[in-house]
């Protein structure tokens, strides 16, 4: 972006250095959102054509997903250039004009980094298959020679996160650490150049416009590979590690952010950072540190099942976590990795500790419990609300705000995810929540764009578009523009209230008169004295039903 182009806020003040305490971030899986050339995969101009459809919405930034140059062995997670971006998506010109296009209308922009792995295709990964054993060129990565007489078993027993061994056999015999998949092999982080490059890239986006981080894996970054290296039955829990853990959430690995941090610093405003770091709520304020990343994601309401009490015991342990070392909460029910919240909610109650283990992304490949939809989409409804009216920073994830399902159907043969191949099939994996969105409600792709979809739309996807929910003063679509633009009234840094009285209810208030009450009950409740605002199912003449969230003021 050029000195000269208007970049406002849609606080109104562009040099906000705290915008993202209390932003509304929606999420872009750029691959899925909106295509402008017709070859069935979403693209940057395809996002600058929907940016008045994101003004309409009201949030205040968007988090691109990886668009970097990728071969997609994990939907762009497997990135071949940081500093590019995939020309099925655009060009390095079209991210500049994203960036004003976004800045212009008032929105700022998150982009991912993958800094724990490069892809298989990376130039250093490729020098470092050439180069041999012992070479400068393998020291970017962890090689290691096997175990067994003839070094033709695997160094240790891990297992990667998508299942399968966490080593691969290079040709002349070595292996590689891949926590993820086999085509993303993991960096050395005690490796100076790793460091200095990764903030040559913190640079060369900052550069461009970006206003933030989102940090891919930020926990996993620094391990502790000393030999030998111990069997998976001895490791500890990751949960229960508490920096213990050989592979992550090491105390090192904050040595790296502060770093990070005096790069984003040197930027006015200062860029934000926001980390995905899967770890203990109490280990958190670690990557969140003003001196850190600064605001971590917090998973705690996604894997929470649809109880008043979980849910209370989740936000105040959250709320005060993040008073405590001055960053403020996050909040997520959907993403690009999980089973879209409007279908978990519709699941029988914890199917087999699902949401418990952290793995509400994979569903079992052929066993899917049956879905509630009209339960799922209630639930998920009152959930948005009572989750925009917390202080801290709502992240959401694109089509939530169409009630979109997840696509249960998608055929074997068109499946992309990593974990449906690593398990051999067992495991269905995160396409579900990945098919591209519907814009219109019939048409080829449901108006996504002129050719087909890379991951095939079901037929019900027409009824769960935006011309479908246009102007239907009813739809979910509806419910999102309208609570955003009230909170936009109503947000501040400041806390909450608790109000207790009726039993299977959260109640609490914000400044300003503003109240929010949610029924996880089966009887409807009395509603609190005040005006209602917004809810977000019809009321009960003067009463809140079953799985409904009301504003009042
Ligand atoms: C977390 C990302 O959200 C996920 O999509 C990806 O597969 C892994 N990190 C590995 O990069």
């Amino acid at each position: 972006m050029t000195s000269t182009e208007t970049q406002v806020s849609r606080s109104g003040d562009p040099t906000d250095a705290d915008w993202w305490r209390q932003a509304v971030v929606y999420q872009i899986y750029p691959r899925s959102f909106a295509d402008s050339n017709g070859d069935g995969v979403g693209d940057l101009p395809g996002i600058i054509s929907r940016v008045p459809y994101l003004t309409s919405l009201g949030i205040d930034a968007v988090w691109l997903s990886p668009f970097y140059p990728s071969a997609l062995a994990d939907g762009g997670y497997d990135v071949d250039d940081y500093r590019d971006v995939d020309p099925r998506l655009g060009t390095l010109s079209d991210f500049d004009d994203l960036v004003a296009a976004l800045h212009g209308a008032g929105i700022k922009l998150i982009v991912d980094i993958v800094p724990n792995h490069t892809s298989n295709l990376h130039t250093w990964f490729q020098e470092a298959l050439a180069a041999g054993p012992g070479s400068a060129a393998r020291d970017r990565y962890i090689f290691r020679d096997g175990a067994g007489p003839d070094g033709s078993e695997p160094p240790s027993d891990w297992d990667s996160v998508f299942g399968g061994s966490a080593w691969a056999q290079t040709p002349d015999g070595q292996w590689y650490l891949h926590l993820f998949a086999a085509e993303q092999p993991d960096l050395n982080w005690d490796n100076s150049e790793v460091r200095d490059d990764f903030l040559t890239t913190l640079r060369f986006w900052s550069d461009r416009g970006v206003d933030g981080f989102r940090v891919d894996v930020a926990h996993a970054l620094v391990k502790d590979l000393t030999e030998p290296l111990p069997s998976k039955t001895v490791l500890p829990r990751q949960s229960e590690s508490l920096g213990a853990h050989p592979l992550w959430d090491r105390e090192g690995v904050h040595e790296i952010y502060r770093e990070w941090r005096k790069v984003l610093n040197s930027y006015d405003p200062p860029r934000s950072a926001v980390a995905e770091a899967f770890v203990p709520a109490a280990r958190r304020a670690r990557y969140a540190s003003a001196d850190g990343l600064g605001q971590a994601f917090n998973f705690d309401l996604l894997q929470a099942d649809w109880d008043f009490g979980k849910f209370r015991q989740v936000i105040e342990e959250n709320l005060a976590l993040a008073e405590e070392n001055g960053s403020s909460s996050t909040w997520v029910f959907s993403n690009h990795d999980v089973v879209r919240h409007a279908t978990r909610y519709g699941l029988p109650r914890d199917p087999e500790g699902l949401w418990q283990d952290g793995k509400a992304w994979l569903l079992s490949n052929g066993t899917e419990p049956t879905v509630d939809v009209e339960q799922g989409l209630r639930r998920a409804r009152a959930a948005v609300l009572l989750m925009l009216a917390l202080p801290g920073s709502a992240y959401l994830y694109q089509g939530e705000e169409l009630g979109l399902q997840e696509v249960g159907e998608l055929p074997a043969a068109s499946l992309q995810d990593p974990a449906y191949f690593r398990s051999k099939g067992a495991e269905k994996g995160r396409d579900g929540c990945r098919v591209p969105l519907p814009w219109t409600i019939g048409g080829l792709s449901f108006g996504f764009g002129s050719g087909g979809s890379h991951l095939l739309q079901p037929t019900w996807f027409g009824g769960y578009s935006v011309e479908a929910q246009e102007s239907d003063p009813t739809s979910t679509l509806t419910l999102y523009r309208k609570a955003l633009a009230v909170r936009r009234g109503l947000q501040t840094n400041a806390g909450l209230e608790w109000i207790d009285g009726v039993e299977w209810s959260l109640h609490f208030t914000r400044p300003g008169g503003w109240q929010s009450v949610t029924n996880f009950g089966a009887a409807p409740i009395e509603l609190p004295e005040g005006a209602v605002v917004l809810s977000s199912a019809p009321l009960d003449g003067d009463k809140l039903p079953t799985d409904t969230t009301a504003w009042l003021i």
